[in-house]
């Protein structure tokens, strides 16, 4: 009989408490799975009185997670406090040096060190194990790592932030404001006093970071993903968004292109009818496009105690078994170099909603200013204060009016040029809404 895994958690709090009560609660089923006992050994949080709705009797409590780290009595070091910085990285570092498999659940921290850390484990012969890092309990890690290895992946998006895509769905279903909607997040617990790391994309795109260098075998690189956030979409955007057969949602994608891998985090209109545009509330979703397959589409619950724990411990469970996978999926001195695909010559579809002025000839302006820059129109529809859409009619007196545009594929550079120019000959009021639109 093999000794059972010794774990030492350090960070007790949402995830850490839950990861405990899973591993005593789940015991059997665990070393029936892994051939071997788990057993928490050691655990560690900033406040040793805090209740915590977790039996922590028979289990030692660590004066710091240095000690946890470095405690020759624990096998697998478990990081669950956060923060991209110390305690938490100085922890893994001396963790991973003296030979111990580590599992975290802290994507700041693997977006930022994570190729440092994969080549520590490398070197020393332990596991880095992040699956909950990542949408949560949705196990995209491995299926990217492992379940794809032999399969070219040409890309990968995905509805990676809850909070943003509990407050679009709600802004659609309700008609309800950004603003409201936010207020509404943080009362449930959704949205963090300070929202702005989510609804601006930081949070998408820390975890897309880690995607497409598990996609492509490039360096993790969150500098290289261009971000842009929610805030600026309206109820109007969405409700002409389904009126055209198309629902917004926050992605991040990376997608290979002819001029490199292309990172972008934005709001996205997504066709009514595609997987991922069903995914509503709280919930991730991942989809991957491979070569020579239909797309994989992933769902499930991205975040909270329950659904976290669940990935960690699947972590845990394999290191228990002794699956050592490399975390990148390839050695880190093998992994390609990361440049920021410029957005400039992105290429897509775009939704544009102007505010047209009452001018005679509006609409032939805005239409000429696109055709210069050879940009063919799908669609072009007006709405009129009842909220009704209605093809454009140039002669039609009203005060300004939005005016939606869905353009064909063209390139993000011409479709920039083509909006100065409409500014500029003054038929619009305000700035262009634009959204890009991700067709399949
Ligand atoms: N919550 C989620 O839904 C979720 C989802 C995906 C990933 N994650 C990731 O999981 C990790 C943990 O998140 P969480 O939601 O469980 O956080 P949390 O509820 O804030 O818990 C953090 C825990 O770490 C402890 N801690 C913080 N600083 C410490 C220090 N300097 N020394 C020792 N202990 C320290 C805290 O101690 P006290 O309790 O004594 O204050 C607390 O127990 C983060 O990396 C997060 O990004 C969380």
């Amino acid at each position: 009989m093999i000794a059972p895994l010794r774990v030492g958690i350090a960070g007790l709090g949402t995830v850490g408490a839950e990861v405990v009560r899973l591993i005593e609660q789940q015991g059997k089923i665990l070393s029936a799975r892994c051939g071997r006992g788990i057993k928490v050994v050691a655990v560690t949080a900033r406040s040793k009185t805090k209740k915590r709705g977790v039996d922590l009797r028979g289990i030692r409590w660590a004066k710091d997670p240095m000690a946890i780290a470095v405690d020759p009595e624990v096998d697998c070091f478990v990081e669950l406090m956060g923060g991209v910085g110390d305690p938490a990285l100085s922890a893994i570092e001396a963790a991973l040096a003296s030979g111990k498999s580590v599992v975290t659940a802290n994507k700041a921290l693997i977006a930022r060190h994570g190729l440092k850390l994969a080549a520590l484990a490398e070197q020393h012969g332990g596991a880095l194990n992040y699956e909950a890092a990542v949408a949560g309990a949705i196990p995209v890690v491995k299926t990217l790592r492992e379940g794809l290895a032999g399969t070219g992946v040409d890309r990968v998006y995905g509805i990676l932030n809850g909070t943003c895509n509990y407050i679009l769905s709600r802004m659609e279903q309700e008609g309800l404001s950004f603003a409201d909607c936010l207020k509404d997040a943080q009362r449930l617990g959704y949205a963090e006093a300070n929202p702005s790391f989510d609804v601006d994309g930081h949070d998408t795109a820390q975890k897309l970071a880690i995607l497409a260098s598990l996609a492509f075998g490039t360096k993790v690189a969150q500098s290289a993903v261009y971000v842009e956030g929610i805030t600026s979409i309206a109820a109007a955007d969405l409700r002409a968004a389904a009126e055209l057969g198309y629902r917004v949602k926050l992605l991040g994608v990376a997608v290979r292109t002819a001029t490199g891998i292309e990172q972008r985090v934005h709001p996205t209109m997504v066709p009514r009818t595609s997987s991922i545009a069903q995914v509503m509330g709280v919930t991730n979703a991942v989809t991957i496009d491979g070569a020579g397959i239909s797309p994989i589409t992933l769902v499930g619950p991205g975040a909270g105690g329950a659904a976290t724990a669940s990935a960690v411990l699947a972590d845990i469970a394999d290191v228990a078994r002794g699956v050592r996978a490399l975390p990148f999926g390839r050695p880190v001195a093998k992994l390609a170099a990361t440049t920021k695909a410029p957005m400039e010559r992105h290429e897509g579809g775009y939704y544009i909603r102007l505010m047209a002025r009452d001018l005679a000839g509006t609409a032939a302006r805005i239409a000429t200013r696109l055709a210069e820059q050879k940009i063919s129109i799908e669609s072009i529809v007006q709405r009129h204060p009842d909220g009704m859409i209605d093809a454009v009619d140039a002669t039609k007196k009203s005060s300004p009016v939005p005016v939606i545009l869905i353009t064909y594929a063209t390139s993000e550079d011409a479709m920039r040029r083509a909006l100065q120019a409409v500014q500029s000959d003054k038929v619009i009021s305000g700035r262009p809404q634009v959204i890009r639109i991700e067709k399949n």
